[in-house]
Order: structure tokens, then C-alpha cells, then sequence
């Protein structure tokens, strides 16, 4: 354990996930556990530049594991991203006393946090926190597995209607560039076709399935769409599409929004959180910086946040075709 290290600070930053507060009562925990001060800041990186800080003891995180959002509050910080932001954040940094973070985030929040590392040699671990899943390093991020099922329940939902008044509906998913909400959530909610970023369907081929599926005897469709989808058209324009080239078709669009970031989180991802939190100051007090806590085959790993930005997350080809014979 490196005992230089006295105090270190968590922080939410980017857009908020289901779990971030399981994850920031994690790491409050393990410091009190482990007798070293906590310090939680505010707005993410806005908060450290405006020195937005509050001393956190095992009790100040009573009540909050069940909680979405984030406790801490989150921001996206345009200062940080400039030289003089990063070094007005030092400074409060070091007036605090502060000697170690914990960044709860996704690849922008990283980004920034591994720019600070090198310019002030300042110990960093990042927990990944988002609904998108597309950090790699780790099989789940924070907040997916809530996601899923909030979208799965919102299908289901709007299942009942599409089938009551045989209808086509196109339901829009968040996911920002990548399709692993739209698929896994498509999947489990029996969705009729998915499409995502990584594999264009194309547009006949989006008929031509609709074709088939009438065909075949179902009455109503859902077609899921992921945010980042490349076929060129967005969920209005696609309807539209659809109404022109297959007029037996009566069309409804769906866009869940911001939904699908709130909640309670699943207890998958409180585990996950309380895991990822515990590692993280472990891995600080080890000396250990500039790395990403992940999980790879239910075992909790550390990857270079570098990669952990770089890198590509892959989209499940074996679902791809599992949804695809799930839709026959
Ligand atoms: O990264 C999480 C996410 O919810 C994406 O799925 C979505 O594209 C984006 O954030 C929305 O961002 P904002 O909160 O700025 O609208």
C-alpha cells in the first residue's frame, strides 16, 4: 500500500448512469474502511475548478446504492479542456490537500482525466460510468444493465399497444455511436428487426423483412433503432419511408430519450459498482494510476485508460445472428 497517499477525491462526470451513486458509496466506504479521508466534488470537472468540494464519511452515503442520477451531480466542463482550467483544478486540488482521484465516467470524462495525469503527474483511476457500454477494457459499463432493462420495460409496453391496433413501430434507443443498447435491449424485448451503427442493414433489406414478417402471419412489428444508426435516415424519416413503400403498413415512432439514463440501477450494476469502487482506491493506495477499472469474465481488471479511450468495444456477432433467427 502506498501510504502517500491520505486523501483522495471522487467525482461523476459526462452523462450520468444508473450506479453512479452505488459507485461514489463504494469508494466513500472503502476510504473509511481502509481509514484514509474522502473527499466528494461536485460537478465533475467544474466543481474542481471552483474548488466545489465536501468532506464524505461512510454515513454521508446512507440510503443512496438504490438511487439513479448521481449524488455528486455531473456536468460536461468546457474550462477543463483548456491549460489554465486544468491548472486552476490543480491548484484546488492541492489547497484540499487532495492526492488521488476517482473519475466515474465515460471516454470524454477519461480524456480529460488522463490529459491532467500527465501534465501534473496526479494519480487517477476511472470507474467507467455510462449506458452505452462502448468503453473498452470492460465487458459491462455502469449503468447498462439498468438501461436494458428500462428500454426492455418500455418495449413491452409499447408492445401491448403496437399489437392491439396491429401497428409498425419504430423505437429509438440511445447508445450515442454504438448499437449494444439497441441489440441486447432488441433481443430481450423480441424486437421484429434492430438497427445499429455497426451493421447497415440497408434500407430494401429493412423492407424486405417487414415483407416477410407481414407475410409470415405477425400483425404488429417492432423495429428498434439505435441513435447512431447509419442507414441515412432518422426514426421520422424512416416511418416515413415505410409508410410510402409499404402502405399496409400504419406506422408510430417511439423516441425514449432520456429515460432510459434514470432509475434505480439493476442489482447487477449495484455489485458491479460496489465492486469497481472497492478496486479503485485499493489500486490507488497500490500506486497504481492512470488505469480503468473493468470487469472481464466476472473478474474486476485494470486497463491503461489510454486503451481504455482508443480501443473499439465489438458488437456481438452471435447475437447479431441470434436476433436475426429470433425474428423468423
Ligand atoms: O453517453 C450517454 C448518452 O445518454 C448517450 O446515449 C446519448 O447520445 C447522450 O448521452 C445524450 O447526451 P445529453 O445528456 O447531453 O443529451
Amino acid at each position: 500500500m502506498n501510504s502517500n497517499i491520505k486523501k483522495i477525491a471522487v467525482f461523476t462526470s459526462g452523462g450520468d448512469s444508473p450506479g453512479m451513486n452505488a459507485a461514489i458509496r463504494s469508494v466513500v466506504r472503502t476510504c473509511a474502511y481502509l481509514k484514509i479521508d474522502c473527499v466528494g466534488i461536485y460537478r465533475g470537472f467544474q466543481g474542481m475548478i471552483e474548488g466545489d468540494f465536501k468532506p464524505m464519511d461512510a454515513r454521508s452515503v446512507n440510503n443512496i446504492i438504490n438511487k439513479g442520477g448521481t449524488v455528486l451531480k455531473s456536468a460536461r466542463c468546457e474550462d477543463f479542456r483548456t491549460p489554465e482550467g486544468r491548472k486552476k483544478a490543480h491548484e484546488q486540488l492541492l489547497a484540499e490537500k487532495i492526492d488521488a482521484l476517482v473519475v466515474i465516467g465515460g471516454d470524454g470524462s477519461f480524456t480529460g482525466a488522463m490529459i491532467f495525469n500527465k501534465e501534473f503527474d496526479f494519480p487517477v483511476i476511472g470507474i467507467p460510468g455510462t449506458i452505452d457500454n462502448d468503453i473498452f477494457g470492460t465487458t459491462f459499463t455502469l449503468g447498462f444493465d439498468t438501461a436494458l432493462n428500462t428500454v426492455v420495460e418500455a418495449i413491452d409496453k409499447i408492445r401491448d399497444t403496437a399489437s392491439s391496433h396491429n401497428r409498425l413501430f419504430f423505437v429509438e434507443v440511445m447508445g450515442r455511436d454504438v448499437g449494444h443498447i439497441a441489440l441486447n435491449a432488441g433481443v430481450g424485448a423480441g424486437a421484429e428487426v434492430i438497427l445499429i451503427p455497426e451493421e447497415n442493414l440497408g434500407l430494401e433489406r429493412l423492407l424486405d423483412s417487414l415483407k416477410r414478417s407481414k407475410k409470415s402471419g405477425k400483425s404488429s412489428s417492432i423495429v428498434i433503432v439505435a441513435e447512431g444508426d447509419k442507414s441515412g435516415k432518422n426514426v421520422f424519416e424512416l416511418k416515413e419511408y415505410v409508410e410510402e413503400h409499404l402502405p399496409i403498413y400504419d406506422v408510430r415512432v417511439s423516441v425514449l430519450g432520456h429515460m432510459q439514463r434514470g432509475g434505480s440501477p439493476s442489482c447487477y450494476d449495484r455489485v458491479l459498482a460496489s465492486r469497481m469502487g472497492v478496486k479503485a482506491v485499493e489500486a490507488l493506495l497500490d500506486g497504481k494510476s492512470n488505469l480503468m477499472v473493468g470487469i472481464a469474465d466476472n473478474t474486476i481488471t485494470l486497463t491503461p485508460i489510454e486503451q481504455a479511450i482508443k480501443g473499439h468495444t465489438k458488437i456481438d456477432k452471435e447475437l447479431i445472428r441470434v436476433s436475426e433467427i429470433m425474428s423468423t
